[in-house]
């Protein structure tokens, strides 16, 4: 059996290779991996027995921290003929388990974007050819397994499968959002991504109500604290900077120009800790450990800045540190390196 398929933003590949192989091996599939440079993608070749069905339920996608997407690998079909692509597909996915959807994907690479008007296209005329042969069920269903045909070149075609609870529900593993023209720096996307990504839907109704209270540290000029804001939740905003002046005049902000590892909030706890400080990983994830420790938070979202050459290393110190701090108090930690973000990872901890 084949192993997995996972995606990346281009350039973290190597991130990527050394998180499947430490969480592939923990969870019993082992292998070794396969990439290209700045690809945004990294086979994972399993090179023992286990059966696709016990790989579909060994990863998830939520586990790992620099993975988009993730899905167990079936075949690869190379040098595909291009008046015909469709009935290869079809003899190779003989033996696949019956699924509810088809998703036809391609690299997010400058190259691989070029594949998305086909990748469009064939979709219609594949996911009709799968139906006809029973691969697909007629209407999509969204308890069933995934299929994917990802396409690295026109000709090449890597074939795979997802538990629909093992991996993203996003287009190529990307939450696309709209920069809101009110917010204050293009940064808000990340808090919105990050609200999306660590919440349901109803977590959110339930956790980001008005009245609520919340601190941002290192807020200037304001694209995390309108986040905030937006919801009808009351902002201590902490920054040397200046905030913008339609968040000011919400009368939900209070700005103070103030040293966000000093800080301290009036009334305990507050709802919510969001901290967007350009600083050392391991000072920010002391500091938002410590805030949790103390009850001064119940839940925190916060950035870790990565080092270029020790990013994946960075990361696991800062849980390392964090785990240290919180032994003994009930916590939960979710990493990941999300669409918006670039040289940095985003942290949701909370004490429930
Ligand atoms: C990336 S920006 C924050 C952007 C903000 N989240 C937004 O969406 O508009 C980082 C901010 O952290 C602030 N900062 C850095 N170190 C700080 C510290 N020790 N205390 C308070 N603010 C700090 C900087 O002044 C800067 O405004």
């Amino acid at each position: 059996m084949s192993g997995y398929m996972a995606y990346c933003r281009a350039g973290f590949e190597g991130e990527l290779v050394k998180e499947l192989q430490q969480e592939a091996s923990a969870a019993g599939v082992l292998g070794y991996a396969q990439t290209q440079k700045d690809g945004g993608l990294v086979h994972y070749q399993a090179v023992d027995n286990s059966s696709m069905q016990s790989q579909l339920q060994s990863l998830s996608v939520h586990r790992l921290v620099f993975a988009r997407q993730l899905w167990v690998h079936w075949q690869t079909l190379d040098e595909l003929d291009v008046s015909d692509r469709i009935s290869p597909i079809l003899a190779a996915c003989e033996g696949l388990p019956v699924c509810g959807e088809l998703r036809v994907e391609y690299p997010d690479t400058t190259e691989g974007r070029e594949l998305s008007r086909f990748c469009r296209k064939f979709t219609v005329p594949l996911r009709q050819a799968l139906r006809g042969k029973g691969v697909l069920t007629k209407k999509e269903q969204a308890s069933k397994p995934v299929l994917f045909a990802f396409f690295t070149h026109s000709r090449q075609v890597h074939l795979g499968v997802g538990l629909p609870e093992n991996i993203s529900p996003e287009p190529l593993g990307i939450l696309r959002l709209k920069s809101p023209s009110e917010a204050p720096s293009r940064s808000t996307l990340k808090l919105d991504e990050a609200l999306q990504l660590f919440l349901t839907s109803a977590e959110r109704d339930q956790r980001l109500q008005p009245g609520m209270h919340g601190v941002d540290l290192g807020a200037c000029p304001g694209g995390w604290t309108y986040q905030l804001v937006r919801r009808g939740i009351f902002v201590q905003a902490v920054d040397n900077g200046a905030m913008a002046d339609s968040l000011m005049e919400t009368g939900l902000v209070q700005h103070y120009s103030a040293d966000g590892f000093k800080y301290e909030p009036r009334k305990k706890p507050v709802n919510w800790l969001v901290c967007d400080m350009v600083e050392s990983p391991l000072r920010v994830a002391r500091l938002m450990a410590q805030w949790l420790e103390r009850r001064w938070c119940q839940e925190a979202i916060f950035n870790l800045k990565l080092p270029m050459k020790k990013r994946y290393e960075s990361v696991t110190e800062a849980r390392e540190l964090i785990a240290e701090i919180l032994a003994g108090h009930e916590y939960r930690l979710s990493i990941k390196h999300l669409y918006h973000d670039r040289e940095e990872v985003t942290c949701h901890l909370s004490s429930r």
